[in-house]
């Protein structure tokens, strides 16, 4: 049967689906994003993975092309610019370098609008018309869907909500401005947020020993679920940081709903409480009460995954209709 491979470039690790036209994902793995030489090489090892995938499959598969989400990817361009949590900067063509590897049809998106289509057709999404999806992963992300259309901007980089000021001159983002969103509110934010409480504090805490290279969201995450005050107020900041913002964002757009998706958000109600009533006492009262907080419909399927797949079906589509 035919089949696409939809890739989810993240900050950390990047995720490979090889899925059909309906949406299944056939087969997944996941391979580093970090510490791959060069961007070449890391493209190299995208297509052996993908390789390798269909190989697993007994290649009953034929590949059609190749839909990726990534962090500052540019549908317009074919290409990754400039993403603050990537170790190469500049122009990088992704597409031109994957094609010439599969020989096959390659399109990106940002990542977190990858989401927001996966969300919008596969997920929590469907039947839905205002949504927005937030990524808390490396870095934070969104993909905005107004009136049933993902929001894509002038330039293609529409959604860019990591990188709204959270606080003026405030903590160094990795885009080379000060205070980002990002900078408080991602599995970065909260190990950057949790590892100054202790430094500024007294108080005993299960974490107090962890170098920051060790500590991990996932680490603060526990320690808050076993009543760890230190790791309580991390979470609690978080929320008044993102639960501020979002109040903000439901001013502006008035969604039905907020989706949750990547490594942080499966911190769950011990994020989620705090960004709700923080938001919710921030809002906008015709607001109130009203937004929905969910975490992704696609949780243990990768809503970006899907969204890319979605996007290079959509794109052999129309290469057929010409
Ligand atoms: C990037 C976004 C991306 C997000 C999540 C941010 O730093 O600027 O493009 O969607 O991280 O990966
Ligand atoms: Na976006
Ligand atoms: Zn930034």
């Amino acid at each position: 049967a035919e089949v696409v491979a939809g890739i989810d470039i993240g900050g950390t690790n990047t995720v490979i689906g090889i899925v059909n036209k309906q949406g299944d994902i056939l087969a997944e793995s996941t391979i580093p994003t970090r510490c791959q030489s060069t961007f070449s090489v890391y493209v190299k090892n995208l297509a052996v993975e993908i390789e390798k995938l269909l190989e697993g499959l007994g290649h009953e598969h034929t590949l059609q092309g190749v839909g990726i989400g990534s962090p500052n990817g540019s549908y317009n361009l074919g290409a990754i610019v400039d993403a603050p949590n990537l170790e190469w900067k500049g122009i990088l063509p992704l597409c031109n370098e994957l094609t010439k590897h599969t020989g096959l049809p390659t399109v990106v998106t940002n990542d977190a609008n990858a989401a927001a289509i996966g969300e919008l057709l596969f997920g929590a999404g469907v039947g839905m018309k205002n949504f927005v999806v937030i990524t808390l992963g490396t870095g934070l992300g969104s993909g905005i869907i107004v009136n049933g259309k993902l929001v894509v901007g002038h330039d293609g980089f529409a959604g860019e909500f990591g990188h709204i000021v959270a606080k003026a001159n405030g903590r160094q983002c990795g885009c080379g401005k000060k205070g980002c969103l990002e900078t408080y509110a991602s599995a970065t934010g909260l190990r950057r947020t949790a590892f100054k409480m202790i430094a500024d504090s007294n108080q005993p805490s299960m974490l107090r020993n962890v170098t920051y290279d060790k500590l991990t969201s996932k680490m603060i995450t526990e320690a808050a679920q076993n009543g760890d005050p230190l790791a309580r107020a991390a979470f609690e900041y978080t929320g008044l940081i993102l639960g501020t913002r979002l109040a903000d964002l439901v001013a502006i757009l008035n969604p039905e709903a907020i989706f949750f998706f990547g490594g942080l958000a499966n911190a769950g109600e011990i994020l989620i409480d705090p960004v709700r009533r923080y938001m919710e006492e921030y809002m906008f009262p015709v607001f109130k009460g009203k937004v929905r907080l969910l975490m992704s419909g696609l949780q243990n399927k990768n809503a970006a995954v899907l969204g890319a797949a979605a996007l290079i079906w959509d794109e052999l589509e129309k290469k057929k209709a010409n």
